[in-house]
């Protein structure tokens, strides 16, 4: 194919030719790899349950900004979910004494919250301006008030009674969240598993030189399992600090919808170590 170029020029074309003309891409459907004849719904649908999924954004402005606030805000509860279920697994293992398990179940943990964290992405761009033009339509609603969160700090051991009141008026999930504060976590199993291999851990000084002593011997197995144990924190301390940083980047210092100070606050919730005896040990090795 030849053409004139704008100096006049002329250019062959010849190599902007589709690799295969149009009509061999075309797809006869009756010829076609894939099912095509279904009921009502795609097993695809069924599945994933689409329909719900796709049917529970409901933004209360007309403002566009709204949608990415909302929607990654539900991107986020589903990964609070599935992080839940996986702590809940590595703690079975742990009291299981399966240590491999463990091991795996809390490495895929620090990817999902690698993931988690990757959303804040999608919220770099709202300043104070744009957040504005929603913010009053959420009234008194905060993430302060999701129990999805509660539960994945309650498994990290980060446990604030003070912060299930919010739900004291919603039965089961109350009932659900004070169980959870009683029940051992992620980092008390790992204590109990440390006791049943001859670590003294009656208090938080005897566990601090217990990880001392692991990570100054031979023993590779519990080595991994308090590496992967700190990655867990370390991508959650991330997600805290992400959170901090759009909250100043997106409102200041003002009070947060749900009652708290605000920034201040949150800074004050960073500060809260994560296995905090894995942390402290490393100045004694
Ligand atoms: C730029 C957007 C955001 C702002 C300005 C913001 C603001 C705040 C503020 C001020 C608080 C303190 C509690 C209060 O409301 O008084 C808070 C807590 C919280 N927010 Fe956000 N938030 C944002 C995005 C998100 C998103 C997308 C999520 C995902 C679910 C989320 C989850 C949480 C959680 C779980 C808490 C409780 C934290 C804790 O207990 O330490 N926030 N937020």
């Amino acid at each position: 194919m030849i053409a004139t170029s704008y100096s006049g020029m002329a250019v062959d074309l010849a190599f902007l030719r589709p690799v295969m003309p149009y009509h061999h891409v075309l797809v006869d459907v009756r010829e076609s790899p894939f099912t095509i004849d279904f009921d009502t719904q795609v097993p695809y649908d069924t599945y994933v349950r689409t329909d719900t999924l796709h049917d529970l954004q409901h933004p209360l402005s007309e403002d566009p900004g709204e949608m990415s606030f909302l929607m990654i805000t539900q991107v986020m509860e589903l990964y609070f979910k599935l992080i839940a279920f996986e702590l809940r697994g590595a703690r079975e293992r742990l009291r299981a004494d399966d240590v491999w398990g463990a091991v795996g179940t809390l490495r895929r943990t620090a990817l999902h919250l690698e993931g988690l964290n990757a959303s804040w992405r999608g919220l770099r761009w709202m300043t104070p301006a744009e957040f504005n033009r929603f913010r009053t339509r959420l009234g008194e609603a905060s993430g302060l008030q999701s129990a999805m969160y509660r539960r994945v700090e309650f498994l990290l051991g980060l446990k604030n009674p003070a912060l299930i009141r919010p739900f004291k008026r919603k039965a089961g999930t109350y009932g659900e969240l004070a169980a959870a504060l009683d029940e051992p976590s992620v980092w008390d199993e790992a204590g109990a598993l440390l006791g049943r291999r001859g670590h003294d851990v009656c208090d938080p000084a005897a566990v601090e030189r217990a990880w001392v002593a692991i990570y100054a011997s031979e023993d590779r197995e519990t080595r991994l399992l308090g590496d992967a144990l700190s990655e867990v924190a370390e991508q959650f301390g991330e997600w805290r600090y992400q959170h901090v940083a759009a909250v100043r980047r997106a409102m200041g210092h003002k009070p947060g919808s749900g009652g708290s100070s605000g920034l201040a606050w949150l800074e004050r919730s960073m500060a809260q170590v994560v296995f905090p005896e894995l942390w402290s040990a490393r100045t004694h090795m």
